[in-house]
């Protein structure tokens, strides 16, 4: 297995939402996203119940079906939050707008091209929070989402380790059901958590983000 050999912070803080640099041209073997799945396995899960699922597409038709409901979704996104622009405009000014004008044609790019990615992994959970209600709702939803979040991350790590790279995306449950459909997911009973889609990258230097600063966000002791 070859590995980038990063070093564990260089993993944790260079592992970028990747869609521009993403190589739509090289094949990605079933034993790699078999190796990052049993990476991701190795997450917590709330009483250690280990009831999550992972769906990787690699099949053209099915990518391509999945590719059309994600710009639906992506459109009703924008629609909601106004062009591209405007919604990186509402994010401040200077460099984080920068940030945001970039994020946001990036995401577009992703959206065009989405059925070109060579797999697209995602990850579900049994249950289903919108059913969720009453005093323990918070609880059981933290623990749906809890019990299939860190394995995504760590799949993405993985991944990224690889050479490969990976974004996590949402969009797509706005069509949940339908991509149930045509993966053959029972949705009644599994959430589908994400869209990660993989390919390797085309380069493989990503740098620290730029971030809020720790002191606006650390609270020690009480808020
Ligand atoms: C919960 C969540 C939902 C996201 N949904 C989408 C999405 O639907 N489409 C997309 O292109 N990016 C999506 N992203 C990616 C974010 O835009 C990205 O993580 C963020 O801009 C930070 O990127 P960076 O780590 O490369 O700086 C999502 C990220 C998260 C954590």
């Amino acid at each position: 297995m070859k590995t980038l050999n990063l070093s564990a912070e260089e993993l944790l803080s260079t592992t970028r939402a990747v869609r521009q640099r993403l190589d739509f041209g090289r094949h990605v073997s079933e034993e790699l996203i078999r190796q990052c799945i049993e990476i991701a396995l190795q997450a917590p899960t709330g009483g250690n119940t280990q009831g999550w699922h992972f769906v990787a597409v690699f099949d053209p038709e099915r990518r391509s079906a999945i590719a059309e409901l994600y710009r639906k979704g992506w459109a009703i996104y924008k629609e909601a939050n106004g062009s591209v622009f405007d919604l990186a405009r509402k994010t401040g000014a200077g460099t984080r707008r920068n940030q945001m004008v970039r994020v946001a044609r990036s995401a577009d790019y992703l959206a065009e091209n989405l059925e070109k990615v060579p797999v697209l992994v995602i990850p579900c959970i049994p249950g289903r929070v919108e059913k969720m209600t009453g005093p323990a709702a918070s609880v059981s939803i933290a623990s749906v989402y809890g019990s299939i979040l860190p394995a995504t991350w760590s799949y993405m790590l993985a991944a990224r380790n690889r050479g490969l790279g990976t974004c996590w995306t949402t969009v797509h449950l706005m069509h949940e059901e339908a991509v149930a459909e045509i993966l053959g997911i029972p949705y009644a009973e599994i959430t589908q958590c994400a869209l990660i889609p993989t390919a390797y990258t085309l380069g493989t230097d990503f740098k620290p983000a730029l971030r809020k600063p720790l002191d606006n966000v650390l609270h020690i002791d009480a808020w």
